[in-house]
């Protein structure tokens, strides 16, 4: 039943409770609660007159969206860190506030990032396909070789907070560790990962593995391309739990099956889902998973209770706890 004196707002999927049941407790919410995210002209509708929108990355706002919405509108927060698909000037400058989760998918999204680049350097799904298709006969000398990850060489592009838990995790392993971002980190906290510095180019001629953690922008959108693939060593592994775009795929594509690079994980695609008759869903030595980085049911629920108290503030006229500052 619609209350007149609760803010309305729309919930564009089911999130965990942790998130949920706060809004459902405040808020006259309609819930979008199938698998799959609304149709745009469904989405659009379904805003018309909201106070608050809870979004996910898979819906786009834009000046549309906030024409759709209405002058009302007072926040939309968005339930991930990453903030590509919201127009952050338009909501701006119609007074509307945006809010993300950062910080709470930080240790969880590196575990996967590091996942992805054990399991193909020791070509996991690859071992795993082969005992399911029956090809396992005997252990063998030269069966799915692969390289060390001990000792050999991470590069990370983009050395904010999950690039940096990223070197974390490979200290442990007794990586050398190359970092490459706009800016370099203070010396302190280079030293604390035992973390170089260096150009883009030379970054990527060293390392054995390149793992990505740069946020999608004009200047990182296809920053992985015909060139800069060639740069890397015949023996690397490319791993991207950042964003799709980043990575030219086409280049990509073609640079795995012509032995520019060993192999690469991908945890983002571009588009998603990745069509299947995109050619890296076929190779080898591509590993691909669903956009999973953040996927742990306790990160899930921080981040629903982060995206909560952001669309609750919003709908209250507070300050949101995590708000995205229009850069
Ligand atoms: C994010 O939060 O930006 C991730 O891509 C999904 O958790």
């Amino acid at each position: 039943m619609v209350d007149a004196g609760r803010p309305k707002v729309f919930v564009s999927r089911r999130i965990p409770d942790e998130g949920l049941d706060p809004v459902l407790a405040a808020c006259d919410a309609d819930v979008w609660a199938d698998e799959l995210p609304p149709p745009r002209d469904e989405l659009l509708r379904r805003i018309a007159g909201c106070d608050g929108v809870l979004a996910l990355l898979t819906d786009r706002v834009d000046d549309d969206f906030l024409d759709a919405a209405g002058p009302q509108l007072k926040v939309v927060a968005n339930y991930a860190v990453g903030f590509d698909n919201i127009d952050v000037a338009a909501c701006a400058a119609r007074g509307v506030a945006v809010g993300n989760t950062p910080g709470v998918l930080t240790e969880t999204t590196a575990d996967l990032a590091f996942a992805l680049l054990m399991a193909s350097a020791r070509r996991v799904a690859e071992g795993s396909r082969y005992v399911r298709d029956g090809s396992w006969k005997t252990w063998g000398p030269l069966l799915l070789l692969g390289p060390d990850v001990h000792g050999s060489t991470l590069g990370i592009v983009g050395f904010g907070r999950i690039g940096q838990a990223m070197a974390k995790r490979a200290h442990g392993f007794g990586m050398r560790i190359l970092y490459h971002d706009v800016q370099e980190v203070p010396e302190e906290v280079a030293a604390s990962f035992g973390a170089t510095y260096l150009p883009l180019e030379k970054l990527l001629a060293d390392s054995d593995y390149v793992s990505l953690h740069v946020n999608l922008s004009p200047v990182t959108r296809h920053l992985i391309n015909t060139e800069t693939l060639a740069w890397m060593k015949p023996t690397a592994v490319l791993i991207n739990t950042s964003r799709g775009p980043v990575v030219d795929q086409a280049a990509l594509a073609a640079a795995l099956k012509d032995g520019t690079i060993w192999a690469a994980a991908l945890d983002v695609t571009d588009p998603e889902p990745i069509p299947m008759d995109d050619p890296l869903v076929w190779l080898d030595n591509c590993l691909i998973v669903p956009h999973i980085a953040s996927a742990s049911r306790a990160t899930r629920g921080k981040m629903a209770a982060m995206a909560a108290a952001n669309l609750l503030a919003g709908v209250r006229g507070e300050p949101l706890p995590t708000p995205v500052v229009p850069g």
